[in-house]
């Protein structure tokens, strides 16, 4: 059977399961905050959401807000870091993870990642950590929880603050604790493609109650709880969660359990059958973790095995076959125009100078993962066997075929297109 992307038929036509996925719970919680007049940060709701995502992480404290970027930022900013203090992030991650550190003035430091997991590697974090650091940002990356107990040994050992970033990570468990509270913070991401969505939105996990606070006045306009509407204590702004977020997010809880049970299922048989298929790898999960919500599983492409063909044109043959794969991210994040010398914005103090050179920057593993990686989003694995074996199939319908992708004619037509 011919390729799709050169004109057969495709292996599927019929959608995967939809993302966000809702029901009629989340319409009557939204109704009940309507009904209520009860629409802003203040609402009830806000509080209820709090306290659940507080339980499910196992933290004493959550403090809600609009976006898992600003989470990060308030987190970062309750460190209290110095201009010029160094945080130590990965270069795998999403923009936010590394501009956080900048907003506080301070100065991203990448270092490289573990080729299997994705995550800091705990060595590299080690070898980048100078006596102007103060801080690690470990991103639980696709839901894999990171070397928790390295990055917290290295941590204690060197005086260092460890914020988590799982905003891919919901109720994803290390050696049976839930990430958020390995470090002084956890922040969370409920933006539309995450695994608990309200549209937007963010939190802050801790067991600290200062940290709390704090993070709670600046997401508050510099307010205290307890204290004056019109009574200010700290520089904050509004950073609040809506009623009507909160209210789709607690019912989003509560489906994330056997959503989370359907995807590792169905991953589990995905791995299995995908042992027998050359050239395409997902590399088995650390032994330590727990509990794998399997935000994105991130495979390696190996064109050996498709006759040469590169990695993105593998990923135009499957798409066109009806599998939504995707590259991972373009390069890694000091490889952004963001981080050339003209663009970074000078530090608020405009005492100390950056030595960090990301344009010569070039993280070994981050650099391959750009060039070698795919992913697929985690609704794929929320539907039944029938979705994985479309998948398979196409993937090794594509390598059978791969000798045809590199027909010059295609190559004339493609250029056309
Ligand atoms: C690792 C990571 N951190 C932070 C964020 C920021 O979250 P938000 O989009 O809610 O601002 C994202 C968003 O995708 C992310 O992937």
């Amino acid at each position: 059977m011919e390729l799709a992307l050169l004109g057969g038929p495709p292996v599927r036509e019929k959608p995967f399961p939809f993302w966000p996925d809702y029901g009629r719970e989340e319409e009557e919680h939204l109704q009940e905050v309507l009904r209520s007049r009860k629409w802003g940060g203040y609402s009830p709701q806000v509080e209820q959401f709090e306290k659940a995502f507080a339980r499910l992480h196992g933290a004493r404290h959550a403090v809600s807000c609009c976006n898992g970027s600003v989470a990060v930022e308030v987190a970062l900013r309750a460190l209290d870091l110095e201009c010029g203090d160094e945080v130590i992030v990965p270069p795998i991650t999403f923009v936010a993870t590394a501009t956080a550190v900048v907003i506080c003035h301070g100065v991203p430091v990448f270092a490289d990642i573990d080729a299997k997991t994705l995550n800091l590697s705990p060595a590299a974090v080690e070898a980048a950590i100078t006596p102007r650091t103060r801080a690690i940002i470990a991103v639980h990356f696709g839901g894999h929880p990171a070397d928790v107990d390295a990055l917290r040994a290295l941590a204690l050992r060197h005086g260092l603050a460890l914020i988590e970033d799982a905003a891919h990570a919901h109720g994803a468990t290390w050696q049976g604790i839930p990430v958020g509270t390995f470090g002084s913070a956890g922040t969370f991401s409920f933006q539309a493609f995450k695994l608990a969505t309200a549209g937007e939105g963010g939190a802050v996990v801790t067991n600290s109650s200062t940290l709390a606070e704090r993070v709670w006045s600046y997401c508050n306009c510099g307010r205290r709880k307890g204290a004056g509407w019109f009574e200010h204590f700290t520089v904050g702004s509004n950073y609040r969660l809506t009623g009507f977020q909160a209210a789709v997010l607690s019912v989003q809880l509560q489906r994330l359990p056997e959503q989370t049970a359907t995807r590792q299922r169905n991953v589990e048989y995905f791995r299995e059958k995908l042992r027998g298929l050359e050239g395409v790898v997902l590399h088995e999960n650390d032994p330590r973790v727990t509990n794998h919500p399997y935000y994105l599983l991130t495979l390696r492409y190996r064109p050996e095995a498709f006759s040469g063909v590169d990695r993105d044109l593998f990923l135009r043959a499957l798409q066109a076959e009806g599998i939504p794969a995707q590259p991972t991210y373009p390069y890694p994040l000091y490889r952004n125009p963001l981080f050339r010398k003209e663009s970074l914005p000078p530090c608020g103090c405009g005492k100390w100078k950056s030595d960090q050179d990301y344009e010569t920057l070039s993280l070994p593993e981050s650099e391959r993962v750009c060039k070698d990686g795919i992913w697929l989003d985690h609704y794929i694995f929320l539907g039944d066997h029938q979705d994985v074996d479309d998948v398979l199939t196409a993937i090794e319908k594509v390598r059978r075929h791969a000798g045809t992708l590199l027909d010059p004619h295609l190559a004339a037509r493609e250029l056309r297109s």
